[in-house]
């Protein structure tokens, strides 16, 4: 396993879109290895191919049980709104409020090419949410409609209980 390079604001592979993946050998089971290794040394919850400079479909989500790797993820479903704090891994530092659905279930394939569908909620809903738009160029500083100060941060982390959902993605 390997920590790779984390690919951050200005790169314009970050706007690309990823193609879907459709072999499922070792070279993509080194690539999930090293993209869970990546994304737990950074704390992130959530990170995507692209973000490693590899343009497929490729995303793995920490839902604090298990590290889900998902191969061509789509969402088949998702209910409620709620608006909270959001950065990403290849924006350091850079965060906002973005409003995403509470509950959120994907439909992926796994390392081995198998279908399976997964539900989550609060943060893993988020995630999902956040890296699948990664996987068509899209960043969540588009949906912000600003960038918070220090300050605003600080003031919104003192008012909300302590979790993991201003973990970046
Ligand atoms: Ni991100």
């Amino acid at each position: 396993m390997a920590i790779r390079k984390i690919r951050t604001d200005g790169d314009p592979i970050l706007r690309k879109v990823s193609r879907r993946v459709d072999v499922f050998d070792w070279r993509l089971w080194q690539l999930l290895d090293d993209m869970k290794e990546t994304m737990q040394k950074e704390n992130g919850v959530g990170l995507a191919a692209v973000q490693v400079g590899v343009l497929r479909r490729i995303v793995v989500v920490d839902t604090g049980e298990k590290i889900l790797e998902l191969m061509n993820p789509e969402i088949v479903e998702q209910s409620g709104s709620y608006c909270d704090i959001e950065g990403c891994l290849s924006f350091p530092g850079v965060y906002g409020m973005v409003e995403r659905p509470t509950k959120v279930t994907v439909r992926a394939q796994d390392r081995n090419g198998e279908f399976f569908e997964f539900t989550g909620e609060g943060v893993i809903a988020k995630a999902f949410c956040h890296e699948t738009e990664h996987l068509d160029g899209k960043l969540f500083v588009d949906r912000v409609d600003h960038i918070m100060s220090q300050q605003e941060i600080n003031d919104y982390l003192d008012k909300k209980p302590q979790d993991k959902s201003s973990a970046q993605e």
